[in-house]
């Protein structure tokens, strides 16, 4: 098992990823920053790489249970995890259950409303841009994808929205929107990458409909990590909080 931390070989707001002794394989680091507003606001908060990287393998476990195939590996310890190396997309698929966030400022559609089917949308990933939405006739015209492939990407992401969704539900978590990102592995093939976790979802509490996610930080309010550890206390099962020895 290669898992010694190699040279840096990206910085991102909220992770990093190193290389390994294996050209297909990276480490990808889930630092404790937290951004908004692509990078103008950023703070510290202790232990939220931690909890991320252990949310986002449950959830990429579960999903490679399903049949999608994802960058994961293995969390070597919380923070650190193994990774298939993938050349990212830069492209945020966003998957809307239930009206929120900027769908609710740029369109009419009435708060909390749901989506049956969910609503895809695509967002250019470039900070300097600030993440515009585009269609699939200008993604494919700047050469991140081909028209099959994103067949391919609305697919998985389905069916990820659809285990995830019931998966949360059995947690007492209602699933309102996510985004994911993919990438090509070594053969091309379509993979999904990066993380799943409280920074690129929006969870609520099914009962009380309380955020538990970065919603929380985007609008300056307090009880961020308190979210973030409700959410791992229960998505997690008690296997996995005794091998990260969580009290939680
Ligand atoms: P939005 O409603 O602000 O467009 O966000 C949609 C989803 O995408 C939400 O679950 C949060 C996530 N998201 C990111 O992962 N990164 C981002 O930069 C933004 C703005 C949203």
């Amino acid at each position: 098992m290669n898992t010694e931390v190699g040279n840096l070989i990206y910085r991102g707001k909220a992770k990093d990823v190193y290389e390994t002794d294996d050209p297909e394989r990276v480490i990808i680091k889930f630092r404790d920053n937290i951004t908004a507003g692509d990078g103008a606001k950023k703070e510290n908060l202790k232990k939220k790489g931690f909890y991320n990287s252990i949310i986002s393998t449950k959830f990429f476990k579960i999903l490679e249970e399903a049949g999608v195939k994802t960058q994961y590996i293995e969390l070597i310890k919380p923070g650190y995890m193994l990774s298939r190396k993938l050349k990212m997309i830069p492209l945020e698929i966003i998957t809307r259950n239930i009206a929120a966030g900027s769908l609710l400022r740029n369109f009419p559609f009435e708060e909390k409303q749901e989506f049956k089917p969910p609503i895809i949308q695509m967002d250019y990933k470039n900070d300097e841009y600030h993440d515009p939405t585009l269609n699939d006739d200008i993604a494919v015209a700047l050469g991140f994808v081909t028209r099959e492939e994103l067949k391919i990407i609305r697919e998985i992401t389905l069916k990820i929205n659809s285990v995830l969704k019931d998966f949360l539900k059995s947690k007492g978590i209602l699933f309102p929107d996510f985004k994911i990102e993919f990438g090509h592995d070594s053969q091309g093939n379509i993979v999904l990458g990066d993380e799943i976790s409280p920074d690129s979802c929006r969870f609520w509490d099914s009962e009380t409909w309380d955020v538990l996610d970065k919603d929380l930080f985007r609008k300056g309010e307090s009880g961020v990590m308190e979210a973030y550890i409700t959410v791992a206390s229960r998505v997690l099962d008690d296997e996995d909080k005794k091998k990260w020895n969580l009290d939680i």
